[in-house]
């Protein structure tokens, strides 16, 4: 890693309960600006709920989260009502966890992706349907601009939903498993966009499944269930005890 590199997410001693279980417990870790990271860990290890805990989704019991972005710091504390971090994320959640029912087209799906920007009651206009289109075009889902949501399969769901997180323009992108379910070549699209986006300085976390691929996709692994059991360069973490201490139960 480049020596200039700046601490661009700061995890710490975070814990995370949902009622009284506690699904996460001393959590903490830093990520520079500009690099690729896998979440790995088992079903039930807590990774989308790290993920939702770095967004304010679910609350914090303990710790801090601290994100330095070009132009501010926001933090997020345990125990605090509010957090503000999700406005400054970029968030692909697990398709299992999304309604698809919903009545919307595909665009207006992209188009969601510049409300935070435009603030809740100015409506988008030409600029922000353009980046729209772009967006679509830069996933190959324009021809389904104007199809209903719940009318795509999962793997082009999933290209819709990095479009949207495209628009956002964020700083930081958390995924939640975007590869799921994909075939390879959208695999491999969606890989290309995201080494395009790291290249342009953004900041990419993905909970991921494959350990097959987590040398050639990622830099850096890190390694969940229930705690961090451990976080490395991936040439450190593949063949390693830590991964085998992951799995294990
Ligand atoms: N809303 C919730 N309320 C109560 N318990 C929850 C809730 N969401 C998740 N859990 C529990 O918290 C633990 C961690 O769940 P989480 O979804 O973070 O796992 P994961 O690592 O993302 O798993 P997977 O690989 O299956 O997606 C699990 O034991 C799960 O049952
Ligand atoms: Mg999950």
């Amino acid at each position: 890693m480049m020596s200039d590199s700046k601490c661009i997410l700061k995890v710490d001693h975070l814990s995370v309960a949902y009622d009284d279980t506690v699904v996460l417990k001393d959590v903490s870790f830093q990520i520079e600006q500009g690099t690729m990271t896998a979440i790995v860990g088992p079903n039930g290890a807590g990774k989308s709920t790290l993920v939702k805990a770095m967004l304010g989704l679910v609350p914090l019991v303990e710790g801090t989260i601290e994100l330095t972005l070009d132009t501010k710091t926001v933090s997020a504390y345990g125990g605090a009502k509010t957090n503000n971090i999700y406005n400054h994320i970029a968030y692909v959640p697990q398709t299992s966890a999304v309604d698809w029912d919903y009545p919307i087209t595909v665009f207006e799906v992209v188009l969601m992706g510049t409300y935070r920007r435009l603030g809740w009651f100015k409506r988008p206009g030409k600029r922000e349907r353009d980046e729209a289109t772009k967006a679509l075009q830069t996933v190959g889902m324009l021809d389904y601009a104007q199809r209903s949501i719940s009318q795509l399969s999962g793997g082009q769901q999933q290209r819709v939903f990095l479009a949207r997180a495209l628009v956002e323009n964020q700083e930081v992108y958390l995924l939640d498993e975007p590869f799921k379910g994909i075939d390879k070549t959208t695999e491999s699209v969606l890989v290309k966009i995201m080494k395009e986006m790291q290249s342009a300085g953004k900041t990419l976390l993905i909970v991921h499944h494959n350990l097959q691929t987590l040398e050639t996709y990622f830099d850096q692994v890190l390694c969940v269930n229930r705690r961090l059991v451990g976080m490395g360069p991936v040439r450190d973490i593949v063949g390693s005890h830590i991964l085998d201490e992951t799995y294990s139960y």
